[in-house]
């Protein structure tokens, strides 16, 4: 017997299954051929299968797995070529050997060339059939082990990618909370509870986007400005916190902020283009800004953006001292201010957002704040009510008497009284203590931002 199969290895306790010898089709117009092959093929034992032209020979493949095809080259109607090409195409993992005639060696080459994995001249010797066959059925064994390493190893890079993707992703989010954290160390410090920063931050975004900044600049630039005043925790407290006018001294260490800053963070690869941003966030257009007094294009251009960011959301918000102004006024003072204060073309894309749109933007932040409130406030009345919940449940237990208490013994839990109708709420017993007073709701520092500063 030629088909031997894939070797199995032997066990004294489980009996081996026997190879199912592999399905081989074989294709010719001439009954003779076909029989002959098919019946020393069979003695041999390999499944045979037959028929009798190129068109039958495809419905035959598509029916199962037929690993090997034995075809011949001219047959009426479609021809072996056809044959070879349509298995090719849609059957890639099944072998293709082909029968030729004597002086037709030119189109079994052609063969090669599309796909065949061999030849052999008709009528072909029973020893060079089986060779042949062995020989495409082990490549063909060879080829689709080396298929399914390179889908397991594709499998796996992308199993890897995902994971590398989630892990940069983890580390973004870790960035950008720590930058966070950093904004709401200053907040802390300087008493401001509210969201200049981040409101800032969106106008920023919004006027960049509308001068076709995107991707990674656009996020650079946005960490920019919500880093624009960190330099402010190195600025004594007596400067900072001063309530009164600052004497030119004072003034002199208020202006060392953006170089503070800049000192702080420029080391952080992460970090290098925001740096330059609150280098040169108090710089103008007209060179008579600080700490470098650059003028032009020497800013940052997302310094420039950020300066009529800052200065719309400083003059639009409520001071202690004083009320902030409408959008209208600010947005006509920002243009009054265009080619000196500011970069004429960033002021430009600030007026295509439009009043409306900049309106918006501060009515969705202050939106959002409401829900971080009232999401808080739910929290903790859930939390103050478990614990009541909890105090109640102790108080009970302490009521009932075990089981080695003197007395009648145990009552079930089912027989304590029901709370009274007057109870408010879940079932809270008469001594009961009094419910705790609401706690006041305090708002997470990273949720919210810090107020503009007047000083800036
Ligand atoms: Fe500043």
């Amino acid at each position: 017997m030629a088909f031997r199969g894939p070797i199995l290895l032997e066990s004294p306790t489980v009996e081996a299954i026997p190879p199912v010898p592999p399905r081989i089709l074989i294709v010719d117009d001439d009954d003779s051929v076909r029989d002959v092959i098919s019946v020393l093929l069979r003695e041999e034992g390999y499944n045979c299968v037959v028929a009798s032209g190129a068109e039958m020979a495809l419905d035959i493949a598509g029916q199962e797995e037929t690993p090997l095809v034995i075809s011949d080259m001219k047959m009426p109607g479609k021809d072996g070529l056809w044959l070879l090409e349509q298995l090719r195409e849609r059957y890639p993992d099944t072998s293709v050997i082909m029968l030729t005639g004597y002086g037709d060696t030119e189109s079994a080459v052609d063969c090669l060339r599309r796909g065949a994995v061999d030849y052999l001249l008709k009528p072909p010797k029973l020893t060079d059939l089986i060779r042949a066959i062995e020989r495409a059925l082990a490549k063909r064994r060879i080829e689709l082990a080396r298929k399914r390493y390179q889908k397991k190893l594709e499998r796996k890079v992308r199993d890897r990618t995902t994971e590398l993707r989630n892990a940069l992703r983890d580390i973004a989010n870790t960035y950008q909370a720590t930058l966070l954290a950093l904004v709401a160390a200053l907040d802390a410090r300087e008493h401001e509870t509210s969201d200049h920063s981040q409101r800032v931050v969106r106008y920023t975004n919004a006027i960049a986007e509308r001068l076709s900044i995107k991707g990674p600049e656009l996020e650079e630039i946005g960490r920019g400005a919500l880093l624009h005043d960190i330099g402010k925790i190195g600025v004594p407290d007596a400067v900072l916190l001063k309530p009164g006018k600052l004497t030119p001294e004072e003034w002199q260490e208020m202006r060392k902020h953006p170089d503070i800053g800049f000192q702080m963070i420029q080391n952080i690869p992460f970090l290098a283009t925001p740096a330059q941003i609150v280098l040169s966030h108090q710089e103008r257009w007209d060179g008579q800004g600080y700490p470098r007094n650059l003028r032009g294009q020497e800013i940052h251009i997302g310094a420039r953006i950020f300066a009529v960011a800052d200065t719309l959301d400083a003059m639009t918000s409520d001071r202690p001292y004083r009320k902030g102004t409408t959008f209208a006024n600010a947005i006509a003072e920002i243009t009054r201010c265009a080619g000196t204060q500011f970069d004429r073309d960033v002021v430009r894309a600030f007026l295509d957002i439009g009043e409306q749109a900049l309106i918006k933007i501060k009515e969705d932040m202050h939106l959002r704040k409401l829900t971080l409130v009232q999401a808080e406030a739910q929290a903790q009345e859930a939390e103050a009510t478990l614990a009541r919940l909890s105090e109640d449940m102790d108080d009970m237990d302490q009521t009932i008497p075990g089981p080695g208490s003197p007395g009648p013994g145990p009552a079930p839990r089912g027989a304590s009284p029901a709370p009274s109708a007057s109870t408010p709420g879940p079932a809270v017993s008469a001594s009961a203590p009094p419910a705790r007073p609401e706690q006041p709701v305090v708002l997470s520092v990273l949720a919210g931002g810090r107020q503009g500063n007047p000083r800036d």
